[in-house]
């Protein structure tokens, strides 16, 4: 018999010296969102969303920045974080291929665009070409159903999807012409 240790126990957070959360950054959302909510936590959202559009990812020191900011619970910033399939705590590439795996898209064909894109990209669900370019995802329900199958290219949604659409996406994403929104 073998003692393991956790890793949650030995593992060290990387930090670096500059805030992720940047002073202008911490300005705006003072002025813009705050305002917006009854409770600094309702903020939570949206300036996740900013720090993983602007960083491809929500690195652990920039949870403990927002945690501080917000006067909340590091651990409570890191619940929400695993919850959202759109945050990522690894850097995701510029473009993010979010395919709806759920019901009615799965009857629709999900399969087989999934397994296109894989092929093509030579990845996996939930893994990044080494190139930094695409990440892929398998999602559930987009909530498009009456246009299965469809998927996210960053935040945009694309409907009736066929295998030459997919490739006309994925080669503007290339040409950088796809961006990200
Ligand atoms: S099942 Fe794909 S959008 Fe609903």
């Amino acid at each position: 018999m073998s003692w393991t240790t956790k890793p949650s126990a030995t593992t060290k957070i990387p930090t670096r010296a500059e805030p992720y959360c940047t002073q202008a950054m911490k300005d705006r959302w003072t002025k813009v969102l705050l305002p917006r909510y009854a409770t600094k936590q309702g903020a939570l959202l949206p300036i996740l969303h900013d720090i993983q559009h602007e960083y491809r990812q929500v690195p652990y020191q920039a949870m403990v920045e927002i945690a501080s900011f917000l006067g909340i619970n590091p651990a409570d910033v890191l619940d929400t974080v695993s919850f959202y399939e759109e945050f990522h705590t690894e850097p995701v590439g510029k473009c993010v291929i979010g395919i709806c795996q759920s019901i009615a898209c799965e009857v629709c064909g999900h399969q087989k665009l999934l397994d296109h894109v894989r092929v093509r990209l030579g990845i996996e669900p939930h893994e990044t070409t080494d190139d930094g370019k695409f990440t892929l995802l398998a999602l559930e329900c987009l909530g498009s159903c009456d246009t299965a199958p469809v998927a996210l290219f960053n935040e945009k949604l694309h409907e009736n999807l066929t295998i030459a659409s997919v490739d006309k996406l994925i080669d503007e994403a290339q040409k950088g012409t796809g961006g990200h929104h």
